[in-house]
């Protein structure tokens, strides 16, 4: 199966996910376009760096427009799954209809905890003792859909918005790659909110 990769910033996790499908023979999805929404990124030369084409599709203010340049960006590609490794713009329903159990997040909280773009810092914030990772489907409302997978991750004392993340990222390049495979192994069903694991 194609992946269309969806990323805003420096891409740690599309490079987790680039390497898992050079060293693992039977991660079985192809890495087929990056897409991004800003030009100029680290997530672009990481493309480059692995030989795979990318655009940039700016954001232009209109969501519908924006969403409908990006499925079909995905669709001429023959991409089956998408995966948002960090892209900062929320998708309209004209994808989800599109790619309806098929696109993957990563989310830097235990969801439902901490939901929206600042998960690390609210965290910290509301004195939590743990937070971690959480990979979801993508439904239509944001940081919501069927969990996929999660891990939790300490908070020490003296941690800083900037050490916790560090943490919450090594979950991340773990459980993200591991979740993008099974997806294209078929190896996720979904029942209401509920992923089950098959093994293949
Ligand atoms: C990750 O922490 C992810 O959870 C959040 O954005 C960050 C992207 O990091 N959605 P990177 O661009 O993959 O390094």
């Amino acid at each position: 199966m194609k992946a269309a990769i969806l990323a805003s910033g420096s891409g740690s996790n599309l490079q987790a996910i680039i390497d898992a499908a050079a060293t693992d023979d039977g991660f079985g999805v192809d890495l087929a376009l990056v897409i991004s929404d800003r030009p100029s990124v680290r997530a672009l030369e990481r493309a480059a760096d692995a030989g795979i084409p990318s655009v940039v599709i700016p954001w232009g203010g209109d969501r519908h427009a924006f969403t409908h340049e990006i499925c079909e960006a995905i669709a001429d590609t023959g991409c089956e799954i998408v995966v948002m490794a960090g892209f900062m713009r929320i998708l309209g329903p004209e994808a989800i209809d599109r790619f309806p159990n098929r696109i993957l997040n990563v989310h830097p909280a235990l969801l439902p905890a901490f939901p929206g773009g600042h998960a690390v810092r609210d965290a910290l914030a509301h004195g939590a003792k743990v937070t971690g990772v959480t990979v979801h489907f993508v439904d239509e409302e944001v940081d919501h859909g069927p969990i996929v997978s999660q891990a939790a991750v300490e908070i020490a004392a003296d941690d800083d918005e900037q050490s916790l993340h560090a943490r919450i990222q090594a979950e991340e390049h773990r459980l993200f790659p591991a979740a993008v495979k099974a997806l294209g192994r078929g190896s996720l069903t979904v029942e209401g909110r509920t992923v089950r694991w098959r093994e293949t």
